[in-house]
Parts: C-alpha cells; sequence; structure tokens
C-alpha cells in the first residue's frame, strides 16, 4: 500500500459521529439546536478522538420526518442559522483535523418543495416530470410502504390532477424521478453546491429507492442501460468536483444483504458508493448479543465479500431511526426483540425497536463496554450516534423514532445544558429517569476515568493507531467457546486478535494462531496483560464476563509505539 493512497482513503479508518443539530447544543437560548452549537462542541469531539461529523439534514423542512423532507435543497433551516454558520462549522472541524459530511436525500422532497407544488398544480407543469405518477388506480400497495403504521401504501391520489404519485416513505415526501434527465442535474448542481461550500462528502439517504426499477426504468427520458449507472455518474460527479480536497465520500444507507450491497458499490470497479453502512453485520451482532452467542456475528463476517482497496464498511450499533431487524428471519428477529424490547412501546412498525444500547442492556456497563470495544474492532470504520459515548437513553414518551433523538445531555443541569431557555420552548423533550441528565451526562463523564465516554476515547485512540481494523482482512479464530468471537485482522504483513466475550460469565479462550511462531508476543492494547504464544503458537487467554482483548502480534520488524 502506497503512502498516497492511505492518506487520500481517509475514510478508511476514520471515526465518523452523527450530529442532529436540532438536538446538539442550542447557543441561542430559543429552545432549538443550531449550527454555532455544534461548533462550540467541535473540540469535545476532537478529544474523543472523531475525526469526521455526519450532519443530518440541516435544510429548510416542515419536519414530518425529521428534516428528511426537504422544501430547499439549498437552504439551511433558520431555526439551526445560515450558510455562514455552517462554514464556520466546516471551517473550525477542519481546522480540528476533521472533515464533514451532510445528508444528501436524493429519493425524494418534501411536498412542500417548489417542484412539487408546481407539479401538483397542473399536468403541465415544468416540473410535473420531476416526480413520479401514475394515472391508473396502483390497488393495494401497503406491504411496500416504510411506514406501515402511518401509511396505506406509496402511492397517493392527488384530487386536483386526478393521478397518483409515488412516495416510499411518507405521504409528504413524495418520490423525485430521477431516471428524468433535469432531475438528475438539479440533484448534481446541488451536490456541487455544498462540495463548494467545503463539505467532504455525503451520506447519501434511502440509495435503493432512489434509483428503484420503478422510477428509473420505464421511462423514455431514460438514457441508462441500467439503473446502477445513475450511481455511477453521481460518484463520478463528486470525484471530479472534490479533487482538490482529497477523497471525498459517498456514504450510502443501502439496507440489503452483503452480496446485494456489493452492485452498490460497483462490483469490482468500486465505482459507485465509497461506503456503505453493513446493515446486514449489524443485525446479526443484535442476534449474537441477545443469544451470547457469538456464531451470528461470525457467520456474517466470514460471509461478507471482501472489497478492494477503495471502498469500505461503515458499522454502527444504533442509529437515529429504529434498530432495524428486518433482515432477520422472524424466529431471530423475534429472539432479538424478547431480549432487548420486552414491552411493545419499545417496538418500532414490527420490525425494530426505538432504543439506545444501555437501555437494551439494562445499563450494564460491562455490557455496554464490550459493545463498543466490538464496534472499534469490527472490520471497517465506526459510525457513532450523539449521545453514544456518554451512554443515553431513550425517552419512549416521545413518540415513534424521536425516542432516540433526545437533546444531548451536557451537564446534569437545567435542560441538561442543551439549552437556556424555558423547558416548555424546547423542540423536543429531555429524557427522564435512570438515564436522564442528573445520572448521564458528558461533563461528569469527562471527570470519570471509568466512564464510558473515557472507554470511547481510549478505543479510537488505539482504534486510529491500528491500521489493520480499517483496512484489514479478517478471518475467524476458533476457540471451543460459544459466547466468544475471536477474530484476526491482517494488513501488510500486521496482525491483531480482537476476543470478545458476549456473555455474562468470566471464560477462556484457547486458540491456536497457526501462521506465527511460538514465542511471539500477543500486546494487549488495552492492559497490561501482554502474553506470548507457547510452543504450539497457542494460548489460553481468560476472559471477564462480557470481557474484550485487543491483542496486536508483535514481529520482530514492528517498530510500532507499543
Ligand atoms: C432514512 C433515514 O435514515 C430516515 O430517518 C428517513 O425517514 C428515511 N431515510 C427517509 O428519508
Amino acid at each position: 500500500m502506497r503512502i498516497t493512497e492511505t492518506a487520500d482513503l481517509w475514510y478508511k479508518n476514520a471515526i465518523i459521529y452523527c450530529i442532529d443539530v436540532e438536538t446538539y447544543l442550542d447557543s441561542s437560548g430559543d429552545g432549538t439546536g443550531d449550527l454555532h452549537g455544534v461548533t462550540q462542541r467541535i473540540d469535545y469531539l476532537a478529544e474523543i478522538g472523531v475525526n469526521c461529523l455526519w450532519l443530518m439534514p440541516f435544510y429548510p423542512s416542515p419536519r414530518r420526518d425529521n428534516g428528511y423532507d426537504i422544501a430547499d435543497m439549498y437552504g439551511v433551516d433558520p431555526r439551526y442559522g445560515d450558510h455562514g454558520d455552517l462554514v464556520e462549522l466546516i471551517r473550525v472541524a477542519h481546522d480540528r483535523g476533521i472533515r464533514v459530511i451532510a445528508d444528501l436525500v436524493i429519493n425524494h422532497t418534501s411536498d412542500q418543495h417548489p417542484w412539487f407544488k408546481a407539479a401538483r398544480r397542473s399536468k403541465d407543469s415544468p416540473s410535473r416530470d420531476y416526480y413520479v405518477w401514475r394515472a391508473d388506480d396502483p390497488g393495494d400497495t401497503s406491504e411496500q410502504t416504510m411506514f406501515p403504521d402511518e401509511e396505506d401504501g406509496i402511492w397517493t391520489y392527488d384530487e386536483r390532477t386526478g393521478e397518483w404519485y409515488l412516495h416510499h416513505f411518507l405521504h409528504t415526501q413524495p418520490d423525485l424521478n430521477t431516471a428524468n434527465p433535469q432531475v438528475r442535474d438539479e440533484i448534481a448542481k446541488m451536490m456541487g453546491f455544498w462540495l463548494q461550500l467545503g463539505l467532504d462528502g455525503f451520506r447519501v439517504d434511502a440509495v435503493p429507492f432512489a434509483i428503484n426499477q420503478e422510477t428509473l426504468l420505464g421511462h423514455d427520458e431514460h438514457e441508462f442501460e441500467e439503473p446502477h449507472d445513475y450511481l455511477r455518474a453521481l460518484r463520478g460527479f463528486l470525484q471530479r468536483r472534490a479533487s482538490g480536497q482529497g477523497s471525498a465520500v459517498m456514504l450510502g444507507e443501502v439496507n440489503l444483504p452483503h452480496e446485494e450491497q456489493l452492485d452498490f458499490f460497483g462490483g469490482a470497479e468500486g465505482d459507485q458508493l465509497t461506503m456503505q453502512f453493513d446493515f446486514f453485520t449489524n443485525q446479526r451482532l443484535f442476534l449474537a448479543m441477545a443469544r451470547h452467542e457469538a456464531a451470528p456475528l461470525a457467520e456474517a463476517l466470514s460471509s461478507r465479500p471482501a472489497l478492494g482497496v477503495e471502498p469500505q464498511y461503515a458499522n454502527f450499533l444504533r442509529n437515529h431511526d429504529e434498530l432495524t431487524l428486518d433482515l432477520l428471519s422472524e424466529d431471530e428477529r423475534n429472539e432479538v426483540l424478547g431480549a432487548f424490547a420486552p414491552e411493545e412501546q419499545m417496538r418500532f412498525a414490527g420490525r425494530g425497536l426505538r432504543r439506545r444500547l444501555p437501555g437494551m442492556f439494562e445499563g450494564d456497563p460491562r455490557r455496554l463496554k464490550m459493545a463498543y470495544s466490538l464496534l472499534f474492532t469490527l472490520p471497517g470504520t465506526p459510525v457513532l450516534f450523539y449521545g453514544e459515548e456518554i451512554g443515553m437513553g431513550e425517552n419512549l414518551e416521545v413518540p415513534g423514532r424521536e425516542a432516540v433523538r433526545t437533546p444531548m445531555q451536557w451537564t446534569a443541569g437545567k435542560n441538561a445544558g442543551f439549552s437556556t431557555a424555558k423547558p416548555s420552548a424546547l423542540s423536543r423533550e429531555v429524557t427522564q429517569g435512570a438515564f436522564g441528565p442528573e445520572h448521564v451526562n458528558a461533563a461528569e463523564a469527562r471527570r470519570d476515568q471509568d466512564s464510558l465516554l473515557h472507554h470511547i476515547t481510549r478505543l479510537a485512540k488505539r482504534y486510529r493507531e491500528s491500521p489493520e481494523l480499517g483496512w484489514g482482512a479478517c478471518s475467524i479464530i476458533q476457540t471451543g467457546v460459544s459466547e466468544v468471537l475471536a477474530h484476526q485482522l491482517s494488513w501488510e504483513g500486521k496482525t491483531m486478535v480482537l476476543l470478545h466475550n458476549l456473555g455474562p460469565e468470566p471464560t477462556v479462550a484457547d486458540f491456536t494462531l497457526e501462521d506465527q511462531q511460538s514465542g511471539t508476543i500477543l500486546m494487549d492494547l488495552l492492559s497490561d496483560e501482554s502474553c506470548r504464544l507457547d510452543r504450539s503458537s497457542s494460548s489460553r487467554m481468560p476472559l471477564g464476563g462480557y470481557g474484550y482483548r485487543w491483542l496486536r502480534v508483535v514481529g520482530e520488524n514492528d517498530h510500532r509505539l507499543l
């Protein structure tokens, strides 16, 4: 690997942190978080080791879907500030070595977007074909909607023009007709605009929907041979526009099995999405944790297709949505729900749960620390959702997915230190109870060396020092203990061995590293319990309940600071 490549492909061992501007920090005292608030916390994030911020939609929006229903793709919601505030944020972040990406929503707009307002005024409107219409009754499409609790189907009848329009999400989020070259030009122009303001790329929303056959094919103006050509075109545009600032990324939301994800990377060419969230491994990981058994996760990692130099998997535990379990079988899904969401109100749309990790683990700090250790050692790039680093819980009083989008808990004081406004003026309620700010907040976590915050900061530091984790090839090591996941990551002759006990009881993991010599040192990167492989290149490694070890295989020529 040449150094020029490792430096340019910064995202291969980045630490990404997702922020909802609405709930992060309110610097103006009006009850709503804002961009300037985020800027004030960049040093906090740099201290953790975060080096890429993902800003959730900050564009003007009626917010029927937390900002994913955009009314102006070029704007900044005035409640959050203005373009100047965004540029300041990006500048300060860059100054601290932190890149900034933002949500790019190409599948739909808000029904309040001027294009859609004009489109539904008349069939002759110039923007009519920016959306997908049909004249015949679509029948029952209730199986296809992403929001079965709120929508009856994916087509809504428009009284004025007497046709149905497509929307995979809310009926207030009409799907764009990405087959229309004018729409594609508009999207490219908008990407160019934000790149010019300094963004380092995008988290691309709902990718499979945006290039689905229904939308892209069957239209006369369709000029691509197949839908993925559109992703290729977007990536090509991004590369050309961002060539002056290192590689910009398209981190795609593609909730599909691994084999299908490959198509979205562009197969061997790697010319589509730069990164993708690994939903499949995420769901197998939760199944493994529910069972206290490594096998489901080990199988997911073993069967995960290897990628070329440029593409990358992004790993996560929780995100801003429900923890979706839709790639599991019904029985498996019920197992996870039974273990982590025993009450109906903890579940979402029959397919997932609206909880954060600490609630799911009943606050067990050992299990939480193990889970984050696992996150940082899954081959790929870790992504944190704001508040995870301090162990924030959910607020089940808040409806839907907003339960996990409560204000960041900075202090034990008024409004969790999020805002100086009257509590009744807050745009979202602060979490109460066992995970409320009096028990969980960043200020106290900073003072407590044993806190989750310090744990994650240590993991982040070791992760950044260990290119095997971001770049390496993964193989599973057998230990004979069903609770233990043991895996090895190797890159350019360097190897790490990672052990995680998914069970609550202490155990001993026996393993052999076939390709290492006896006497080789296994340097423990998180404690002072390093050891050597015995004569048969084996080791007996004790692990506490929910214990974990990060072991670097120290070769003769390893000159790293260990
Ligand atoms: C995925 C986003 O993560 C989710 O929050 C949103 O509702 C849908 N895409 C629609 O934009």
